[in-house]
């Protein structure tokens, strides 16, 4: 437990989500009336007002003129009092424990105390490189990895897996973490976790180590996330697949559970070492990964809980808001090419504290979103013994409904998309923002209005609009609101607005955030300099009146990285955001080297590999950004 007291709800409320709640509880009662999101969205928002940086690649990360950008927690920084420099020819699964993790992924901030200057960073950790990691590897392909790794460096991935909760301090304009803060806290591939919900329980949940399938070791692939308005991470386990060797004894009956989820392709060689990761010796493993798992991050002690309600895909993010009646909505996106785009909706309302909310998640409708020609939409409810998900196709309850929530949601004739990455409702507006980052497998026989081109290389971002503003509607409306990539080459078709400059465009929207205004910000992943002539970065894309799809680049990464995170401070001061995996080649395919990266920021120090890292970004002199 913390030393000192954990805030109150009241306090976690006075600070960031109350300010937003009363927002939606405005919205909500505007559309309660009648008025509908437009008249509930009574400011105009804001355009962009900020000097447009230059596209490009470089070893460096850049950032609009009159902002600053300061690298705030590295891969392998010390949380803890009392560790040596990091030394990563050194690193001991011990050390990497209690030091920041790797490749950071989704970043939330949650504000403590009353002046802003102080708050909890929780950050996933999404996935390792060994390649980049560890000095003198020699292996050349991903073969060759798994094949070299010791058991001891398995056991340092393990350990740069998961999140990290680190308290933050500003002083002066610049943040740094606070060493000793009693709510330290890393989550590892190894932390116990309870499975809760719906399929906790079920037996083919079930191992040798957990013959009652309610507990399991640790979470992985942990991409997007979200925070709650209680003050609780939610963070997505996405491609889990990746961590099984191994194949399932001949007609074992997860087979085609196992090939939905596209088990069979290892990246990583964790089961040579722990039976857990090997098909061949547990089977039901993989059925305890692919869940978004909620963490309270007031208490280091509170053991993180696996939310089988929210069903089993390769999550990307959790982000959600109050729905005007209380109950709260989580938008949901399947990562993987023709996946699927999912909406939970509580039983239950939010409640005044922490502990009221403790089990709200766990009981509720998940929906999968099927999108029509005519630019209507339906969510369809992912209910047993409805719509055909019964014993007759295999669902045997509603914890095999969730189990293999992806043939479900086929199965109901959910919209197959161009993988659905980061889900944002922006509460200003009522509307909801949906990154769909590419899809090359797309033929011209499968382009429909949704998923309007075949072999969609750069991705598109769709607006959805809930029915009457409310986000427990079964029906929307929605509409691409731009096509992504180059919109001078005609081939591509792009549909940016022509307002947007030459640097202003991008390509795969990943991750994306909403600022204080209501103002949408996107990250992306799979920019280069031979795909698109730019690194990945931050766009800022107009959603309102006759600049509605204009966008404008603000930030990008050094070569090799994609772009994570964005979280705002509730003033908007800080941005912070995410690098992931700077120093890979910056060609699709080739093989990163520890030896020979192609950067080595942010050190720059000749013994140091590239090191994925959150970065603050302000205005010079303060203010609010963008
Ligand atoms: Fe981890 Fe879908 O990105
Ligand atoms: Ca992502
Ligand atoms: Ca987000
Ligand atoms: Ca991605």
């Amino acid at each position: 437990m913390p030393h000192e007291p954990a805030p109150t709800l009241d306090d976690v409320i006075a600070q960031r989500f109350s300010r937003r709640d009363l927002m939606r509880g405005a919205a909500a009662t505007a559309l309660a009336a009648g008025l509908g999101p437009e008249a509930a969205a009574s400011e105009a928002l804001p355009g962009f007002d900020f000097p447009e940086l230059a596209a490009g690649v470089d070893e460096h990360l850049h950032v609009a003129d009159g902002y600053e950008a300061q690298v705030l927690l590295r891969w392998g920084d010390p949380l803890f009092p009392g560790l040596p420099a990091f030394d990563p020819a050194r690193l001991t699964p011990e050390e990497q424990e209690r030091r920041f993790g790797y490749n950071n992924d989704f970043v939330g901030f949650i504000p403590l105390g009353s002046d802003g200057d102080r708050g909890l960073l929780v950050v996933n950790h999404e996935y390792t490189k060994a390649e980049l990691m560890f000095p003198g590897l020699g292996a050349t392909d991903r073969k060759g990895v798994i094949a070299t790794l010791s058991s001891e460096q398995v056991a340092v991935e393990m350990a740069a897996h998961g999140g990290a909760v680190v308290e933050i301090a500003r002083r002066d304009g610049r943040w740094a973490p606070v060493i000793g803060s009693a709510y330290t806290r890393r989550i590892t591939a190894r932390t116990p976790m309870a499975i809760t919900g719906p399929a906790a329980g079920h037996p083919r949940l079930a191992t040798a180590a957990d013959p009652e399938g309610r507990w399991v070791e640790g979470m992985i692939n942990n991409c997007s996330g979200g925070v709650t308005p209680w003050g609780t991470w939610l963070s997505g386990e996405e491609n889990v697949h990746y961590y099984f060797q191994g194949a399932l004894p001949a007609g074992h009956e997860e087979a085609r559970n196992a090939k939905t989820m596209g088990l069979g392709k290892p990246q990583y060689g964790w089961g040579r070492f722990h039976a857990r990761f090997d098909l061949s010796k547990t089977p039901n493993e993989p059925n305890r990964f692919g869940w978004v798992v909620e963490i309270d991050p007031f208490d280091p002690a509170s053991v993180p809980k696996k939310r089988t309600a929210l069903g089993r895909f390769k999550h990307e993010g959790a982000a959600g808001l109050t729905a005007g009646d209380g109950r709260y909505v989580v938008y949901l996106g399947d990562d993987e090419k023709f996946q699927h785009v999912y909406r939970f909706v509580s039983a239950g309302r939010v409640g005044a504290t922490r502990v009221d909310n403790a089990d709200l998640l766990d009981a509720g409708t998940l929906s999968v979103a099927r999108f029509e020609a005519d630019g209507s939409g339906r969510w369809l409810p992912l209910t047993h013994g409805a719509g055909g998900l019964d014993a007759g196709n295999g669902f045997g309850s509603q914890a095999e409904v969730l189990i293999e929530t992806r043939r479900a949601a086929r199965l109901l004739g959910g919209t197959p998309m161009d993988r659905p990455e980061d889900i944002e409702a922006n509460p200003k507006t009522g509307r909801v923002y949906v990154m769909l980052t590419n899809n090359t497998d797309r033929t011209p026989a499968q382009e429909e209005p949704s998923n309007p081109r075949a072999a969609n290389a750069y991705g598109h971002v769709i607006e959805l609009q809930p029915d009457g503003g409310d986000h427990v509607a079964d029906g929307f409306r929605w509409d691409v609101l731009v096509a992504c990539g180059d919109p001078a080459k005609k081939a591509v078709g792009a549909t940016f607005s022509t307002l947007t400059t030459a640097d202003g465009w991008f390509g795969m929207p990943d991750n994306c955030v909403i600022d204080g205004r209501g103002r949408l910000w996107i990250a992306t992943d799979g920019n280069s300099r031979r795909g698109t002539g730019r690194a990945d970065g931050i766009w800022a894309l107009e959603t309102e009146g006759p600049r509605r799809g204009t966008s404008r680049h603000f930030l990008r990464v050094p070569v090799g990285a994609e772009m994570c995170g964005p979280c705002f401070t509730p003033d908007d001061a800080t941005l912070f955001v995410a690098v992931q995996h700077p120093g890979e080649p910056d060609e699709e395919g080739a093989m990163a080297r520890y030896e020979t990266p192609s950067t080595r920021w942010p050190d720059f120090a000749p013994g140091l590999p590239p090191r994925p890292s959150v970065v603050a970004v302000t205005r010079k002199g303060g203010g609010r950004i963008g």
